[in-house]
């Protein structure tokens, strides 16, 4: 059985609920995913597909214990997702890192970037939106699907197309 991880930078924030949808879009096809800070180092050699996202800070963009990780794990035949919180110029660093996964031999198969809308989100007080959180949800659902090589029921199909999240 295939499995999952939805590393982010950290909490509490916006990347974090963020994170917290596409791993709830991901469980619930059934997938064994798990949720993990940055922080908690988690081992990323156990997992086939990982989604990885921070906030963009400034010019360097993703958080560096983020980076760090992506870094120094062993991609070859691993499955990686990109996503990224930021309050405009995020698509850039999202492909970047896309980017160097790519050369190590990792299979990108997504990125979502999402802007955060307001002043508060340039000083790292922006809130996704409702719309935003129901992307972030039906990504981590669609990745999931495509690693496990099923489609969505009928049903959740029709829910999707609603918006209705539980
Ligand atoms: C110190 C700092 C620097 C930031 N620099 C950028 C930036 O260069 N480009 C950008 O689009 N957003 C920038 N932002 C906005 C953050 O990316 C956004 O608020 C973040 O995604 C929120 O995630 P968080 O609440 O989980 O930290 C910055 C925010 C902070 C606090």
């Amino acid at each position: 059985m295939p499995k999952a991880l939805v590393l982010y930078s950290a909490g509490p924030g916006a990347i974090e609920q963020v994170a917290k949808e596409i791993c709830a879009g991901a469980a619930q096809t059934g997938l064994d995913t798990a949720l993990s800070s940055a922080g908690a180092a988690p081992a990323l050699a156990e997992y086939d597909l990982v989604f990885a996202g921070s906030g963009v800070y400034g010019l360097g963009g993703f958080d560096k214990r983020v980076v760090e990780l992506l870094a120094k794990a062993d991609w070859q035949g691993k499955r990686a997702c990109i996503f990224a919180t930021h309050a405009g110029r995020g698509k850039t660093h999202v492909e970047a890192v896309a980017g160097e996964l790519g050369k190590k031999g990792a299979k990108v198969a997504g990125t979502i970037s999402i802007q955060l809308q307001g002043l508060g989100a340039l000083i790292g007080r922006g809130k996704p939106t409702e719309t935003d959180l129901v992307r972030a949800y039906a990504f981590g659902e669609r990745q999931a699907y495509d690693l496990l090589g099923r489609r969505p029921a009928k049903e959740q199909e029709k829910r999707r197309i609603k918006g209705y999240r539980k």
